[in-house]
């Protein structure tokens, strides 16, 4: 597999008048196309902060985001992200089909291309029939269904998602995990996935990244070598996922001073 995201030596430093802290600390992250990856790490640890470095959206203080080659130093084209405030992110007066032709405006498509990705889009996350309907008419997980739409519809070969389900109720959000895997096996995209939720980066990811607070680099890499085949009751209760968020678990809680393992 070629590596379609390469993120080298990243560090970022926030200065604030006379104070500043440094978030991140040498980041070295590899990304395959085709993967998807789960990110996580304590809250504050800055994992928000290096997906909008590798969105473009924020500059690092030092080292180089590569996407497909290239330098990342703007919103690069291919690259699609969902934040977790899918209410913000949603304009209130355009309509759901709206919402999702927004993102394909500054391609160059025919007017029939573009309303077939739209169509498209929307029938992939199951909501076919609410091309009509204001966002503000539909409840929260259906809301990030749009989102989630909108970022697949004009096909990116990287989606980055910051904690995407974490204001949602528990069935919907198992539900929405399950979109988000059918759509990564469906559109063949790689996924970058920042959950502080140990278990859905487990259920969903072939690969656990952990960043730590206040550590340098990555703290641990952990694959996950459970069948391709997941559904929410049988793999969560299988003995191997439970070896594996235990693995995941020992990292997270893993502080710099005590380096056992
Ligand atoms: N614009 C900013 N200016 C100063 N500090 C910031 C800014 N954005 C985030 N931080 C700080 O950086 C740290 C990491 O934040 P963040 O990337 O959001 O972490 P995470 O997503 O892992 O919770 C936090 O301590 C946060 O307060
Ligand atoms: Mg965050």
């Amino acid at each position: 597999m070629t590596s379609l995201l390469e993120i080298a030596g990243i560090g970022k430093t926030y200065r604030a008048r006379e104070r500043t802290v440094e978030v991140l600390t040498a980041i070295d992250l590899t990304v395959s196309e085709g993967e998807f990856v789960a990110l996580v790490g304590p809250s504050g640890c800055g994992k928000t902060t290096l997906l909008k470095i590798v969105a473009g959206l924020l500059p690092a203080t030092v080292g180089q985001v590569r996407f497909g080659g290239r330098p990342v130093t703007e919103p690069p084209p291919g690259l699609g992200v969902v934040f977790q405030e899918y209410g913000r992110s949603l304009y209130a007066w355009k309509t759901v089909r709206q919402n999702v032709e927004l993102q394909l405006r500054h391609l160059d498509l025919s007017r029939a291309r573009r309303r077939e990705l739209v169509a498209d889009a929307l029938d992939a996350v199951g909501l076919g029939a609410a091309g009509d309907a204001y966002p503000w008419q539909l409840s929260g997980g259906m809301q990030q269904r749009v989102a989630i739409a909108r970022a697949v519809a004009y096909r990116p070969r990287l989606l980055l998602m910051d904690e995407p389900f974490s204001a949602v109720d528990a069935q919907t959000r198992a539900d929405l995990e399950d979109l988000v895997a059918t759509l990564w096996k469906r559109y063949g995209m790689t996924i970058v996935f920042v959950t502080h939720d140990i278990d859905e980066a487990v259920y969903l990811s072939q690969r656990v990244v952990v960043l730590g607070a206040g550590v340098s680099g990555v703290q641990a890499d952990i694959p996950v070598d459970l069948d391709a085949d997941r559904e929410q009751i049988g793999t969560r209760s299988s003995a191997r996922f439970g070896e594996l968020r235990t693995r995941v678990w020992t990292q997270v809680r893993r502080t710099p001073e005590s380096e056992m393992v």
